[in-house]
């Protein structure tokens, strides 16, 4: 272990240029798909308003604090997510959050590379226009072709593989802070314009309403379960990502500043999205539970109907496809950084490794839109089984175990360090904050919710 240590010492880690890389790649893993498609897919699924509303709770106090304690043991140990509980602890099981982490990564790229397959064969449909004046039965065809053909789909899927494994090799910094710093907030104008032709459209009130007025007899134990997935998959948090990428930070960034501005950021970003999807659902007559097609039947829609609209949809994919590269490569970092670092693997051999396997997996949850699609396991086909899974138990969980360790385990003063920068920045009152949400709110909200969700006890 000791020996493990050092080695880890010698090897230069490199670590983010600067306070705003940091926060460029943390915002970078935590927007994407989970913004644009699943978001607004599981608002509607789940009634709207009120589902938001208990989102947003399961964001600041689950979310955040979780996503901050990440950042604390990271950053201690500038380690990958396993190694930095065998530095912290030795051999005391807390580092199986990290086994959990490599798991979850798996799971959710398995589905994840595949809806980025289908955004990426949108960019071509959209530029090609394909997609330029169809009605809504017609968006609905596109995308049943999409997802239901029995091979384009997975080459689609092998094509994402092949384009964020290539980024990966490039390095962490070159790679995603370049990348990531560059395109957001070009995606967030394209955003901008697309909410205000939503909001302009004939029937916009209707989906605001559907978004923003609650209707809380519709919430159950599931719902709430689902809420707090969605906030653990948004964040990227419980399973190791935001603990690989606090080991980047350099020992003066301020990490309640970094989180608090990345959580901001992201859930503004979510309810963008979720303006321009909502009063298009109801302005064309789509069904706002349609689930995941939801994004692509609608945006197509609201583009179609505004001047230059194919160009403006073809940038919006092209940007959203490039969204999801630095979530995706947040994603593979995980098990990368495990395999380099732990198991000493050359960084491009783990980078081909972990990409092989997954693309493996990764083809149940494609091949769940056609030829696969008999197959359940507990009622559900591959690709919501993986999601539900990462989402709902091991993501939770392992955010559990994350809480629980930073609150009842690492030590007041060690927590008090690592957020105050070794006392240097003043901020007593919210690190006090802090340690009480992390120690009781936190883990005794997460495991209700989880045990009501999943049905082992019943409230
Ligand atoms: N947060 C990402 C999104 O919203 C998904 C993600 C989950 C990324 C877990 C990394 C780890 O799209």
């Amino acid at each position: 272990m000791e020996e493990k240590g050092n080695n880890m010492q010698v090897r230069a880690r490199e670590t983010f240029t600067s306070g705003l890389g940091a926060i460029a790649a943390t915002l970078g893993s935590a927007i994407g798909l989970g913004n644009i498609w699943k978001f607004p897919a599981l608002t509607g699924e789940n009634g709207g308003a009120a589902f938001l509303f208990i989102y947003l709770l399961c964001v600041a106090f689950i979310g955040l604090p979780v996503m901050l304690a990440e950042f604390i043991i990271g950053r201690r140990t500038h380690s990958n997510a396993i190694g930095a509980f065998k530095k912290l602890e030795g051999e005391k099981p807390w580092y199986v959050v990290g086994w959990m982490g490599v798991l979850a990564s798996i799971l959710i790229l398995s589905f994840y590379t595949t809806v980025a397959g289908w955004v990426l064969a949108y960019v071509f449909k959209a530029v090609g226009g394909s997609l330029s004046g169809i009605d809504a039965a017609g968006a609905k065809q596109v995308f049943d072709q999409v997802v239901g053909h029995p091979v384009y789909p997975l080459l689609w899927q092998l094509t994402v593989f092949l384009v964020i494994s290539l980024i990966i090799m490039a390095g962490v910094q070159k790679g995603i802070e370049r990348i990531t710093k560059t395109l957001l907030p070009v995606l967030f104008v394209l955003l901008v314009i697309c909410d205000i032709r939503a909001l302009t459209l004939p029937g916009a009130r209707e989906g605001l309403n559907f978004l923003f007025n609650p209707n809380f007899a519709e919430i159950t134990a599931l719902t709430v379960l689902i809420a707090m997935g969605l906030a653990f998959f948004k964040l990227s948090i419980g399973m190791g990502t935001m603990l690989t990428y606090g080991s980047y930070m350099r020992d003066d960034d301020n990490l309640i500043a970094t989180g608090g501005r990345v959580v901001i950021a992201d859930t503004v970003v979510s309810i963008m999205a979720g303006m321009a999807v909502f009063p298009a659902v109801f302005a064309f007559g789509f069904e706002p539970a349609s689930g995941p097609p939801l994004l692509f039947l609608t945006i197509p829609m609201v583009f179609n109907s505004m001047p230059l609209g194919q160009v403006f949809l073809s940038l919006f994919f092209i940007l959203a496809f490039i969204a999801t590269i630095g979530a995706m490569i947040s994603m593979l970092e995980v098990p990368v950084a495990f395999l380099h670092e732990e198991k000493g693997l050359r960084r491009n051999t783990a980078v081909i490794v972990t990409a092989a396997v997954i693309a493996s997996i990764g083809s149940l949850a494609t091949l769940s839109g056609s030829v696969l699609s008999h197959i359940l396991i507990w009622g559900k086909n591959f690709f919501d089984l993986f999601d539900f899974a990462s989402s709902n138990i091991l993501m939770p969980l392992g955010g559990l175990v994350i809480a629980v360790y930073v609150g009842w385990a690492m030590g007041k003063s060690r927590v008090a360090e690592e957020l105050s920068n070794r006392g240097s920045l003043r901020q007593d009152k919210i690190v006090k904050a802090f340690y009480f949400v992390i120690r009781y709110i936190t883990p005794i909200a997460i495991t209700i919710i989880l045990l009501n969700g999943l049905g082992i006890i019943g409230f």
